[in-house]
């Protein structure tokens, strides 16, 4: 038997993307030997305490673009048309959920799931409220604590989608993790021409978010990847470094979490 995983070790935020953890271009399929590789890789942890979060790729994408989760509702369209949506996407989501909780378990770790839509509100498609506690309390009574994006309820649309790399931000001031570590299918912030050659960009920096913005003819593909930067650079401002790496190779993960910075895209710290 593993020994216990140390209750009081530091905090380390852990979000699996959902390009790492389902196929992006099939609806509702996960990637399962990714899955049960990261799912090991995060149980296996015992001086730190992960907290995860995890996207909700193909299970939630393609339906809340279909229902509009994401916009304002149309003028004149019916409420109830949009619980019927933002319904389906939640159950979809937590489908996912379910996958991810069952692999951890059959990886040894015991973890919490944390829906954030009792604990979390949006007002026109932006967090205004999200209570960290339950997030404690499973850390205190020795789970890992897994939350996901999902719909939660919006005072001004009714529903609306929250992305677990908000939930990640929003998390970082209770948590005061070590770390944050967004796993995602790319080895990181990539530079160059969008044809050519293109590297990891070591250093995230406001410069480099601010040149992801004025990319001509990028704007498709980096809409992910420019608001995550922009996530990275803000945890970065309270405090605590965050990186963005492939979990496509075996361990990258386990290492960030224990501090290794060699690979991926890292925004830095700045003191306050
Ligand atoms: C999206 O969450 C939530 C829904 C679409 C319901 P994320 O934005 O965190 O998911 P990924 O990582 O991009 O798939």
């Amino acid at each position: 038997m593993a020994p216990p995983t140390d209750r009081s070790g530091p905090v380390v935020l852990v979000k699996l993307g959902g390009s790492i953890i389902t196929r992006k271009n099939e609806v509702e399929k996960v990637r399962p030997k990714v899955l049960s590789r990261l799912a090991k890789e995060v149980a296996e942890v015992r001086d730190r305490r992960v907290v995860l979060v995890h996207g909700a790729g193909s299970f939630g994408h393609p339906g809340a673009k279909r229902f509009g989760l994401a916009e304002a509702p149309r003028p004149g369209s019916s409420p109830v048309e949009r619980a019927r949506g933002a319904a389906i996407v939640a159950a979809e989501v937590r489908r996912l959920h379910l996958m991810v909780l069952r692999e951890l378990v059959r990886a040894g770790a015991s973890p919490a799931s944390v829906p954030f839509a009792t604990h979390a509100r949006n007002r026109a498609g932006e967090l205004v409220h999200l209570d960290p506690a339950p997030i404690d309390a499973s850390l205190d009574a020795g789970f890992l604590p897994v939350s996901f994006g999902d719909v939660v309820p919006d005072e001004a649309w009714g529903s609306s989608i929250l992305s677990a790399d908000t939930i990640a931000l929003a998390l970082v001031p209770a948590l005061e993790p070590e770390r944050v570590v967004f796993v995602s299918d790319v080895e990181g912030i990539l530079e160059g021409p969008p044809t050519g050659r293109r590297t990891v960009v070591r250093e995230v920096t406001p410069e480099v978010v601010a040149a992801l913005r004025s990319s001509p003819g990028r704007a498709d593909v980096t809409g992910g990847i420019r608001g995550k930067a922009t996530v990275m650079l803000a945890i970065a401002a309270a405090g605590v470094d965050a990186g963005l790496i492939s979990g496509l190779s075996d361990g990258a993960v386990s290492r960030a979490i224990r501090g290794a910075t060699e690979y991926g895209s890292w925004a830095r710290a700045r003191s306050t």
